[in-house]
């Protein structure tokens, strides 16, 4: 009999037969995959558990609050949050090629994700032997079905651990489609702000500023994006929409007038898809009076953003994101 209730029952009995008195670290991504499966072996083994959130500084508005503090208070998780947004926003400077900004943002990440392991393991000794990861079903069935290990180098740089740490994962959502590990989140009483997420970009809003990446424009990118979510949630659409990316073409400018002057300044762009599994999509029909308060509100409240276009195109050919 499937409910989430066995599922849950199940699952913690497997992860404590896994993990036995060792120790486990899950990174968090402020996804629902990785909260519900952190939030599960926290059930299981409590205060063995170790999350590692990397704040890269590409989060939307309120994101990573959401980590630090909803999904805290809910399990009771033990969590090292990493600030590196600066690391990022250097490493980003300059670089305007969409490709070499998804390189560049997966590297650091698994940097400085590999740096806060080492960190706990000198802290908390050898016994940190497993990695926890949000791995679904259809994740399992595509890359053909095996369980694996990971494996981190130490590079030297921090003393008492061998030179390859490998760790074995643990992997409580396989066999679990994205809706029921929604309900599975639910029944163990983590935030709807988390378990109800639309999808989101491991790179973040990095892959929404067409052009270089900089804080300033991020700003400018949190503002009109969570602006945009406000409307849609108020509108009651985010169960219509499968997303709704917000983009800053930061290299464009136009002109445009406001109060008794002239403006010069940035459009967004945006992109509401509705879709099944991402593979396609069509543009979202949103009423047009969403879209009017959508594009008054930013154009009013965003500084430096004077137009708000619609993205009208189906994928394919266009893909969801514009990066
Ligand atoms: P595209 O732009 O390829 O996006 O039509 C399809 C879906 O995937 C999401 N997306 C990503 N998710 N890491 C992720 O975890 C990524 O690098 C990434 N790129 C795109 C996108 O938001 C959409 O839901």
């Amino acid at each position: 009999d499937w409910t989430t209730g066995n599922v849950i029952e199940e699952q913690v009995a497997a992860i404590r037969e896994q993990v036995g008195d060792k120790r486990a670290i899950c990174g968090l991504s402020g996804g629902v995959d990785s909260a519900v499966a952190a939030a599960l072996v926290q059930k299981a083994i409590g205060s063995q558990l170790t999350c590692v959130y990397v704040d890269h500084g590409l989060m939307r508005k309120g994101e990573t609050e959401q980590v630090e503090k909803d999904f805290v208070a809910a399990t009771g998780v033990q969590l090292k949050v990493v600030d590196a947004e600066e690391r990022f926003l250097k490493a980003l400077a300059g670089v305007s090629d969409p490709e070499e900004k998804r390189k560049i943002i997966g590297r650091e990440f698994i940097r400085v994700f590999e740096q806060a392991q080492l960190e706990i393991m000198q802290e908390a000794g050898p016994e940190v032997a497993f990695l926890v990861q949000g791995t679904l079903y259809p994740d399992v069935v595509e890359s053909g079905g095996g369980t694996g290990t990971a494996n981190i180098k130490s590079h030297h740089n921090v003393g008492g651990l061998p030179d390859d740490i490998e760790f074995e994962l643990v992997e409580p959502l396989r066999q679990l489609f994205k809706d029921e590990v929604r309900m599975v989140g639910q029944e163990l009483g983590l935030p709807d702000e988390i378990v109800q997420r639309q999808p989101f970009p491991g790179p973040g809003l990095g892959i929404r500023i067409v052009g270089e990446v900089t804080k300033e424009r991020l700003d400018l990118l949190r503002e009109a994006d969570a602006i945009a979510r406000e409307e849609l949630t108020a509108a009651g659409l985010d169960r219509d929409i499968w997303q709704c990316p917000v983009v800053l073409l930061a290299d464009v400018r136009s002109v445009g007038v406001q109060g008794d002057g002239r403006t010069y300044g940035h459009p967004v762009v945006l992109r509401p898809v509705s879709s099944e599994d991402a593979m396609t999509a069509d543009w979202s029909r949103l009423p047009y009076d969403v879209l009017a308060r959508i594009s008054t509100r930013i154009t009013n409240e965003v500084k430096d953003v004077n137009r708000v276009v619609l993205d009208v195109t189906s994928k394919p050919p266009g893909t969801i994101e514009w990066e």
